[in-house]
């Protein structure tokens, strides 16, 4: 015996531990945990039967995986890398009535047109409300398939008999496993299901798209732990108020992740944005003071938009700062350049800034532009319509270059801009490709007296 140990084994997981539990800590089962004899010299070949092996990398089979269905959708199929991957599991996540059951129901009928069956399992809904807005849709097609369950081994069976090429939950959250003594929407039975059903995925080569709401904090709904099991995840942002939606890639294990789509919801659907530049900016006759065009960067395509400012009196002890798509740390940061750098007092004055289309900006690019549009809301000044503004800006109020001037100075000279103030360093090192457009080099925030002088 001297060899010999009593192990605890939770027949339910397979979680071992070497004193007997009531509970399980891995699976959460009860009265689960049954003894067992191990050799303390484990015998590997016979006590795990290993059949597995590490391989040298030289000698693996080089396979071409780089196949995607393409729904055809090319704004979707952009944040995915180019298609859906066969045996991928995705998560769409989004606010509750963002769209997503909308886009999903639009791609599944895709789908069907050009690769094949589609299995679409509604939790939430019932079948003739799928058909509704199906039909509202018009996606009709003999290789879609509905299915309204909330139980995962019915779901399961379904998926494997049909074996369709992709499979949509609609939603996670009241997916459940009966198997399991968990409420649905709870993240021991999100993360259950989310594992049974990359398992079938992967097993089978059919690709899962798993629809997950997100809560008001941002996060997807019980387990962020979702977004490390599946491979790729998706968000599906805008304002309810604003037609625009923005399919944002998180996370993607086959292609870069900050890609995004564009889209507009109409009474029929989502409608793909193919030049979103022309669709966030206003249009107008005359320049008004608060309002800068500059041209920010989402993935690898430029997008011209508009950022709106307004600077008001105001009454509190601390007055508002208020943004709308752009980060408001930034806002403060370049509030407090331009106090200390410019002159500019701003302790009793409500500052609003927005983006305009409902997007949201993380870049830094566009720091100039909403110097700009602060400073000219407040003194009054304007810049001329055809002119761009970009460039990110230091504490000093020094103006560093940004990334891919070229590229974001032609694609606002194809929708008609003609003079751009970018930071000097930018101005030096283009080329002759920017003919025709009037560049204004500027090195420090505070060569905005200039333009304050010409009002
Ligand atoms: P939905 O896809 O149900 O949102 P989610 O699944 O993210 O909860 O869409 C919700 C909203 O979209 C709903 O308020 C109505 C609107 N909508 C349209 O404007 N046009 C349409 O064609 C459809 C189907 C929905
Ligand atoms: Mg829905």
């Amino acid at each position: 015996m001297k060899n010999k140990k009593n192990i605890y084994r939770c027949s339910h997981c397979s979680f071992e531990t070497l004193q007997w539990l009531g509970r399980c800590p891995s699976c959460g089962s009860w009265n689960t945990f049954q003894k067992k004899e191990v050799s303390d010299k484990r015998n590997y070949e016979q006590d795990c039967a290993i059949k597995n092996y590490a391989q040298k990398l030289t000698q693996i089979k080089f396979q071409n995986k780089d196949f995607r269905y393409k729904s055809g959708i090319t704004e979707f199929d952009r944040p995915l890398g180019g298609g859906i991957v066969p045996g991928a599991l995705i998560l769409l996540g989004g606010e509750p009535g963002i769209g997503k059951s909308t886009l999903v129901l639009q791609v599944a009928g895709k789908i069907t047109k050009n690769v094949g069956k589609a299995l679409y399992v509604t939790a939430e809904e019932s079948i003739s409300q799928i058909h509704i807005r199906a039909r509202r849709l018009s996606v009709i097609s003999e290789q879609l398939y509905l299915l309204s369950e909330t139980n995962l081994d019915q779901i399961i069976y379904q998926i494997k008999t049909l074996s369709p090429k992709i499979a949509i939950i609609d939603s996670i959250q009241i997916i459940n496993d009966n198997s399991i003594p968990y409420s649905p929407g709870s993240i021991n039975q999100v993360k259950n299901c989310t594992l049974r059903l990359m398992e079938i995925a992967k097993k089978n080569n059919i690709a899962v798209i798993i629809i997950g709401h997100v809560t008001k904090g941002g996060i997807i709904a019980g387990p962020k732990i979702m977004e490390h099991m599946v491979d790729t995840v998706l968000y599906l942002e805008g304002e309810k108020y604003n037609s625009f939606r923005i399919l944002r890639g998180i996370k993607n294990r086959f292609g870069t992740t900050n890609e995004l789509g564009i889209f507009q919801m109409e009474d029929k659907g989502l409608k793909e944005v193919i030049n979103p530049s022309k669709m966030l900016i206003s249009s107008r006759d005359k320049p008004i003071p608060g309002a800068i065009t500059s041209v920010t960067f989402e993935g690898s395509r430029p997008l011209v938009l508009e950022i709106e400012a307004l600077v008001s009196s105001s009454f509190l002890n601390n007055p508002k700062r208020i943004t709308t798509g752009v980060d408001s740390n930034r806002v403060s940061l370049i509030i407090a350049v331009l106090e200390n750098r410019l002159g500019i007092q701003f302790q009793n004055k409500d500052i609003y800034v927005n983006a305009v289309g409902g997007i949201r900006i993380n870049e830094p690019a566009i720091d100039l532009s909403i110097a700009f549009a602060i400073a000219s809301n407040f003194k009054g000044f304007t810049i001329d319509l055809d002119t761009i503004v970009f460039g990110e800006l230091g504490l000093t109020g020094e103006l560093r270059s940004v990334g891919m001037c070229q590229r974001r100075l032609s694609e606002a000279q194809k929708i008609g801009y003609k003079r751009a103030i970018i930071p000097f360093e930018n101005s030096r090192q283009l080329n002759s490709s920017t003919e025709g457009f009037k560049i204004l080099g500027m090195k420090n925030i505070n060569e905005i007296n200039n333009f304050m002088r010409r009002k």
